[in-house]
């Protein structure tokens, strides 16, 4: 049978396949090597970096939900420079894309780390404008297209690498921000980050986690995510990296069709380490079977009814 090119690229980023895992549930990718040699993924979106290093919230802090989970584990990370220190090294003897993926307190901050982070020589930065389970930054940028679009432009004016930003699924209209960080220079979007969920234990009337509210992943989310990606890749000409939900090559398909040039597995991770490895392979039978020549064939190939 005919093979597949599974390479695909990502705003100038060469992914050997479509398939990045999401950052928050792959750390910085130690804990999976001892499964396998994660230079089989196409690329790793780290654990989101603050500028300084972060304990993130009490627990408990995550909560299962019927096909997904509740998380608010709000950044715990080793900072920016902790990452460039300690990480980075490890993982640039992998040979997979590294996306850095941050997070600021205010749009300097994010211009600041893009600089270190560039320097550093990580190949591409994640902008996140959409944790909703910190205080400061994440979210509230990621919910006001004029907010998202100033935190894109600080990025894109300290980052000698592409940066793609990061989109809340909280909000009444994905395609207006998708709009509003490509015109700002965005290279590229990834959607979608976690929806606001919550959770109340009916004994002892408390929400089960500390945080009272946090973000909902994995299967359940997938319809969402489709949905979001369709919109905005109607909406802007830059590439989309899709996630949400996705477990099976098929979920990855969906999201491909929908206009994703590749997409992240996130919270199927926590469930099977080699899910990633599997969606890979199940995307490349898809495409197989449906005699395609190269797996970027599905991008944008959903039909009209
Ligand atoms: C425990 C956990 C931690 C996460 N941490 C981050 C993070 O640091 N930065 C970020 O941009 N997204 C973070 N996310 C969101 C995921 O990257 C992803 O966007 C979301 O979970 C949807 O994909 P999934 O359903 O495949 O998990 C986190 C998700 C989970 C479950």
């Amino acid at each position: 049978m005919k093979q597949v090119n599974m390479q695909v690229n990502l705003a100038g980023v060469s992914l050997k396949n479509p398939v990045v895992v999401a950052s928050g549930t792959f750390g910085f990718g130690r804990e999976f090597s001892q499964f396998y040699d994660i230079s089989q993924l196409g690329g790793i979106s780290v654990k989101g970096l603050t500028l300084h290093p972060r304990e993130g919230n009490p627990p408990p802090r995550i909560a299962e939900t019927p096909m997904g989970i509740l998380n608010s584990v709000g950044l715990q990370n080793p900072g920016v420079d902790g990452f460039i220190e300690h990480e980075l090294p490890w993982l640039k003897e992998q040979d997979l894309a590294i996306i850095a993926n941050i997070s600021g307190n205010t749009p300097e901050e994010y211009g600041v780390m893009c600089e270190k982070l560039s320097r550093a020589g990580v190949d591409m930065i994640e902008v996140n404008v959409s944790c909703p389970n910190v205080k400061a930054g994440g979210m509230q940028y990621g919910v006001v297209p004029e907010m998202a679009a100033e935190v894109t432009a600080q990025a894109k004016a300290h980052a000698s690498v592409p940066v793609m930003v990061k989109l809340s699924p909280n909000v009444t209209s994905i395609a207006d921000m998708a709009k509003a960080v490509e015109a700002a220079g965005a290279d590229a979007i990834s959607l979608i980050n976690t929806i606001r969920g919550m959770r109340i234990d009916v004994n002892t009337r408390r929400p089960v986690l500390h945080m009272n509210t946090g973000g909902l992943s994995g299967p359940a989310v997938l319809p969402v995510a489709v949905r979001m990606v369709w919109e905005c890749a109607q909406a802007v000409n830059i590439p989309i990296l899709g996630l949400g939900g996705i477990s099976t090559g098929e979920d990855a398909a969906q999201m491909m069709l929908a206009g994703a040039a590749a997409v992240a597995v996130g919270t199927a991770c926590f469930a099977d380490p080699y899910a990633p490895l599997k969606v890979r392979d199940g995307l490349a039978d898809i495409a197989r079977r449906q005699g395609l020549s190269s797996v970027t064939e599905l991008t944008g190939g959903v039909l009209p009814w």
